[in-house]
């Protein structure tokens, strides 16, 4: 098998997959070091999907109003439904305001308040005094094009910083040797059809989260879990994979972003009576409460038949209450993406909304340094040597079981950042490359020529469709033992049609059917993970509403799911959440009776 495909080989220190936030981050804090460092991207960096994140980043700079890195960690903490490591939440709110002004140096464009500092809004979820003050302004914004900022920036910061870009490559498989170290990746080059092998004594897998494995999704179609298919095939678990975000504000049939930052500068919802309805649900924080409750508050409405349209199926989104200098400074792109994309001019009109798959919470479990793990009975906390995951991608697990708005660009920046540190101490840019395992190399090969000439009977678009139809429908917003039962059998079927695709394409280069056939293999194992893990978890906790047990159950569920997938056969197990935090209350840390759990409201 080998033979027939002639392979270039590339040995660095470290391959980062990926060249989102987390990706750009972990390569720049890479090379900054002075280690070698290379960056697999199967699109140009500042394409990839964080160029899409609108409202901002969550960091407590207190530059509007008084705020602390305690209080953020609460808001994490009560975001995540108390699912999310403490050790992991306390880092991220931590070392949240140095990550934000360290890309202010390196150049990111913040806008900026009159007296100069960075400009930050409010976002759901996010108070003072531990959620019994008001809402506090903590995310930190570019306009609403904040991911775009953060992106171009970063990307300039590596190349100055020597890192080795491959662009338009897509990794296919993980290297492994014999005892499980990550060895590197295979990887294809899509503009001439070359195979490459990058060795390295450091993996990181930055490949974003498996919105499409949905039909409706805020996510861009390259974010097919390529990590999570990655690792799967490794006999490796995803952790947590149930837990998926609807943001409240997709646009009603287009699915694109509007962000959470409309209702931050004032925005609200209403129903086709006028009504305020958030007011009935959270009084306090009303349209600004954590984006899992106002998204399912929206499908209440809906569902007893309050929604607007002639179908009366979605909500609607008022902004033309706002100043139009308010609109045209601080929300400028979701205005353009009104006007395109739902026909609407926001200073006039409400925009038609729906609540849309926008966030994966799971994925590979990692430590806060992004370290990947393979849990043992004897070790929840064992690491696979030679590989990080960052990003969404990652499970650090940092937001638990709902992530709150704006936390995600932080996390981005935070763990990119953390991986690079650890990899400074962990790689030895001295010692030798280790000796790839060939065994590894030829199945990775084998799968490869095996999709390139699946001759079977199902177009893999057909596939494709029919998983995002069977995961839109029965991993949902509100979820039951029946249609999770439905869902997982209706999985199963079309996990087994994988055998029979049928590639028509037999070329190498430019072949964007047996691009989207290898993605599909890396959706897969993400989707069964998710809707699996959904039907156990017999309880309702962040993101996971399961209406025939409506209430949190700590007792019996407060533990990460872990996943493995082989083939159609999905195994789960659970590892216990990091309960203590990293510093003691003594030492500055958070005093931990204000985070203990309670009932989640707002
Ligand atoms: O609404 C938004 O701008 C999205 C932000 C996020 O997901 O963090």
């Amino acid at each position: 098998m080998t033979a027939s495909y002639d392979i270039t080989h590339h040995t660095y220190d470290v391959v980062v997959v990926g060249a989102g936030g987390s990706g750009l981050r972990a390569t720049l804090g890479m090379a900054e070091q002075g280690l070698r460092t290379a960056c697999v991207t199967k699109v140009f960096p500042t394409r990839s999907h964080t160029v899409a994140a609108q409202g901002g980043i969550a960091a407590s700079l207190g530059n509007m109003g008084p705020d602390h890195w305690h209080w953020h960690m609460y808001d994490t903490v009560k975001g995540s439904d108390w699912l999310g490591d403490t050790d992991a939440m306390e880092y991220l709110a931590r070392e949240a305001p140095k990550a934000v002004y360290e890309l202010e140096h390196y150049g990111v464009p913040f806008s900026r308040t009159e007296e100069g500092k960075i400009y930050q809004r409010p976002f759901g979820g996010h108070t003072t005094e531990f959620g019994e003050g008001p809402p506090v302004q903590r995310t930190c914004a570019a306009a609403d094009r904040t991911g775009h900022a953060i992106l171009h920036t970063l990307y300039g910061q590596s190349l100055k910083q020597q890192a080795e870009f491959y662009i338009e490559y897509f990794a296919t498989d993980l290297i492994m040797s014999e005892d499980g170290q990550c060895q590197g990746v295979l990887a294809w080059k899509l503009d001439d059809g070359t195979l490459h092998v990058f060795n390295a004594k450091m993996t990181v897998l930055a490949t974003g989260g498996y919105g499409r494995a949905y039909f409706s999704a805020t996510s861009a179609h390259t974010c097919t879990g390529d990590g999570g298919g990655m690792v799967a095939r490794q006999g490796l678990p995803l952790q947590d994979m149930e837990f998926v975000q609807f943001h409240p504000t997709g646009i009603y049939g287009a699915g694109c972003l509007i962000t959470e930052g409309a209702r931050g500068e004032g925005g609200y919802l209403t129903n086709s009576e006028g009504e305020r309805f958030m007011e009935r649900y959270a009084p306090t924080y009303k349209d600004l409460a954590s984006r899992d409750v106002v998204s399912r508050c929206m499908t209440m409405e809906i569902r007893e038949g309050r929604g607007v349209g002639k179908d009366k199926d979605h909500i609607l989104l008022n902004l033309n209450h706002l100043p139009p200098e308010t609109l045209h400074e601080r929300l400028p792109g979701i205005s353009e993406s009104a006007r395109i994309f739902a026909g609407v001019d926001v200073t006039k009109e409400a925009i038609p909304v729906l609540p849309t798959v926008h966030y994966n919470m799971g994925g590979i479990p990692t430590n806060y340094w992004g370290e990947a793990l393979n849990p043992t009975a004897d070790n929840p906390d064992a690491i696979v040597p030679g590989l990080m995951a960052v990003g969404e991608a990652g499970c650090a697990s940092v937001h638990g079981a709902n992530r709150l708005g704006s936390n995600s660009l932080i996390d981005l920046v935070v763990f990119g950042r953390a991986a690079a540190i650890r990899a400074g101490e962990v790689v030895d840019p001295d010692a030798p490359n280790p000796t790839l395992n060939q065994a590894s190399l030829d199945a990775a090969l084998a799968r490869f020529d095996g999709l390139r000439n699946a001759d079977g009977h199902t177009p893999t678009a057909d596939l494709r469709l029919e998983m995002q139809r069977a995961m839109q429908e029965d991993a949902a917003v509100f979820r039951t033992d029946k249609t999770l039962a439905e869902g997982v059998a209706k999985m199963e079927k079309i996990a087994a049609k994988v055998s029979d695709l049928k590639v028509t394409d037999r070329s190498l280069i430019w072949n964007s059917d047996l691009m989207e056939t290898l993605e599909l293999t890396n959706l897969m194992p993400n989707a069964l993970a998710t809707i699996v893990g959904a039907e156990a978890r017999k309880e309702s906790r962040g993101a996971h509403a399961h209406e025939d047990y409506p209430n949190r159950d700590d007792e019996n569920w407060r533990k990460h799911t872990l996943a493995t997938v082989d083939g159609t056969e999905t195994t789960l197990s659970y590892r216990p959440v990091h309960l203590d935090p990293l510093s003691e209350q003594a030492e500055g840390g958070i005093d931990l009776a204000k985070i203990k759990p309670k009932a989640r409201v707002y």
